[in-house]
């Protein structure tokens, strides 16, 4: 297991397009919409070797996690552990974070509930799917 005091995520830019679309693609199974927003100050990213990445978009004390991804075989190796933990130890005491989960990905809600998040609310219907049907979206946050 990876200790988030020892990694040095390095930030994505604009630029990282060639290697970061492939790893989106195949972490969600579709295209990435975040790298063309990286410029305006509020969106930051970064990543670990390549592997696994994290955007957010923060607005004074308040920062959006907008995704996480890991490359399936680098996963259960500590990868998004640690960088939402790098997250939020880089961050200012007051800052709050937020994020909406799709409530059936169990991976990704036992990552933020181990890293210390909140469920605070549901948003019915949220995440539209291709079948027509509708997931709900949980709301968590963490604050520091
Ligand atoms: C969710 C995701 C980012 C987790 O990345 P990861 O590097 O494998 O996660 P970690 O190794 O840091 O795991 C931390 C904890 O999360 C939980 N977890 C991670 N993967 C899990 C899984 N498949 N099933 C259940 N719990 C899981 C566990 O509690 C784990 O701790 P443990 O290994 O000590 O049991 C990764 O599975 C992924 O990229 N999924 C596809 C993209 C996605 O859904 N992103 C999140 C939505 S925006």
């Amino acid at each position: 297991m990876l200790e988030h005091q020892n990694i040095k995520p390095e930030p994505i830019t604009k630029d990282d397009a060639s290697w970061f679309q492939p790893l989106f693609k195949i972490c969600f199974e579709r295209d990435d919409l975040w790298l063309q927003h990286l410029g305006d100050q509020k969106y930051e990213a970064f990543h670990i070797n390549r592997q696994a990445f994290i955007f957010t978009y923060t607005v004074e004390n308040y920062t959006d996690l907008l995704t996480i991804g890991v490359h399936p075989d680098q996963r259960r190796r500590g990868l998004a552990c640690s960088l939402l933990k790098w997250m939020i130890v880089k961050a200012p005491e007051e800052q709050k974070f937020f994020l909406d989960v799709e409530c059936e990905n169990v991976a990704a809600i036992q990552l933020y509930k181990k890293v210390g998040f909140e469920l605070i609310s549901i948003r019915k219907g949220y995440y539209p799917q291709l079948s027509g049907l509708a997931l709900d979206a949980y709301v968590m946050t963490y604050q520091k």
